[in-house]
């Protein structure tokens, strides 16, 4: 587990960019948190750190973006999707079976979905700039102290 505090927008995206530097194709990223926590600031910082140059935007009408990089990344919002019907006429499971990061806002929404090596990311706003990011899931990221 990986846990530290983010003090602005710019620290989540350079969090994050570093977060990316570890990731590899195939890897699933699924966002915990509420509105504004910092999930579309957060993706914005991995598609810097996957090598993707255009700018990230939320994809909550569009459901899925996608940025070409280094590794291309896949970001979702399962803000409309409900159930095993809508996933998969998304396309979700083929996105799943590609060459790509998939960073996954709304998360919960398909819980039940998300592959078993899933990395998780809890955004909590803790004050107006101030989030607490909590990484679970995968061995590659944790705390120097080791916890
Ligand atoms: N430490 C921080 N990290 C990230 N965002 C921050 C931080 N402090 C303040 N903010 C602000 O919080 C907002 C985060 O917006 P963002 O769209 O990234 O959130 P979100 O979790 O994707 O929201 P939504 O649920 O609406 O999709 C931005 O306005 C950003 O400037
Ligand atoms: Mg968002």
């Amino acid at each position: 587990m990986l846990k530290f505090v983010s003090n602005s927008e710019r620290e989540t995206e350079e969090a994050a960019k570093k977060i990316a530097a570890k990731l590899a194709a195939g890897d699933v990223i699924a966002y915990i948190g509420g509105l504004g926590a910092g999930k579309t600031a957060f993706t914005r910082g991995l598609a810097k750190g996957l090598g993707c140059d255009e700018n990230v935007t939320s994809p909550t009408f569009a459901i899925v973006n996608r940025y070409e990089g280094k590794i291309p990344l896949n970001h979702f919002d399962m803000y409309r999707i409900d159930g095993f019907d809508s996933l998969y006429s998304i396309g979700f499971f083929d996105y799943l079976d590609e060459c790509s990061v998939c960073a996954i806002e709304l998360s919960e929404n398909i819980t039940e979905y998300l592959p078993e090596n899933t990395i998780f990311i809890e955004i909590s706003r803790v004050d107006d700039n101030v989030r607490e990011i909590t990484v679970t899931g995968d061995d590659r990221f944790v705390d120097d102290i080791g916890d």
